[in-house]
């Protein structure tokens, strides 16, 4: 992730309020049509971090957005189901795995988290900055931990709320709607654990942490954001004590 991309997701992302999951298509293709390349094509870091040291299998991509994620993985040796609702994003993403050469390890799957869940499991589920308007992330990010396999990887990455883009419109706002806002859609690595009960004797916690990092704004103002930052195995029966 290129930190000037991640400032747009955010802006865009408060300009969407609180619709109702039926339009999620609509409101994040508007999002992706409102300009011709909303994110980096570079990997988020979080994810090249934590992923480098697993050994490759299968991968679901969870809010996939144009893809460089799923790609990076794709030539790293993994096999992706790279998923996102917005078609627009998807297209991009396929545009980008047909230059790369490795688009034939990725399957782009368009889908709303609202009314689907995959029914295989992954040996890694990665979900990068899933801030979804339209649902709590308890509920988007229930999917993803559902999807690891036995022995599999969940690894989940979003703007920590203590440390989110100064640009975003409810950032550092004091009222309740920015409060609700945020409590809606931003969770510590801490609330993960908990809320999901991402926790022994089922899953082995390897990271759950703050990480700073130097971000760029849509007008060139520079920020230090925080990542709220989970890696967990889920324990195969065996090994569970
Ligand atoms: C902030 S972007 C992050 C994109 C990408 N993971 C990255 O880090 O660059 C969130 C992504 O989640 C997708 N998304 C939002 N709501 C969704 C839903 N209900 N079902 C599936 N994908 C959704 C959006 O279309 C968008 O691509």
């Amino acid at each position: 992730m290129a930190d000037h991309q991640h400032s747009r997701a955010s802006n865009s992302e408060t300009s969407h309020a609180e619709a109702g999951h039926d339009g999620a298509a609509q409101l994040w293709d508007e999002m992706y049509r409102s300009r011709a390349r909303v994110w980096s094509g570079r990997p988020n870091p979080q994810l090249v971090a934590e992923v480098a040291s697993l050994a490759p299998g299968t991968a679901l991509d969870v809010g996939c957005g144009e893809g460089a994620d799923a790609l990076w993985l794709a030539e790293h040796g993994w096999t992706v189901t790279a998923v996102d609702v917005s078609a627009v994003a998807l297209e991009r993403a396929a545009a980008h795995a047909a230059e790369s050469g490795f688009g034939h390890r990725v399957t782009w799957l368009q889908r709303d988290l609202a009314t689907w869940a995959p029914e295989e499991r992954f040996d890694l589920v990665s979900a990068q900055f899933l801030h979804t308007t339209e649902m709590p992330w308890q509920r988007s990010h229930r999917i993803a931990a559902d999807a690891v396999r036995p022995g599999g990887t969940l690894l989940v990455v979003g703007h920590h709320p203590d440390g989110l883009p100064p640009w975003a419109s409810h950032a550092a706002g004091s009222h309740d709607a920015d409060s609700h806002a945020r409590a809606h859609r931003y969770f510590t690595a801490e609330q993960l654990v908990a809320e999901l009960g991402i926790a022994p004797p089922e899953w082995s916690v390897e990271v759950a942490e703050s990480r700073e990092r130097e971000a760029t704004g849509p007008d060139g103002q520079m920020a230090i954001l925080a990542d709220a930052v989970l890696r967990a195995t889920r324990l195969k029966a065996q090994d569970i004590p």
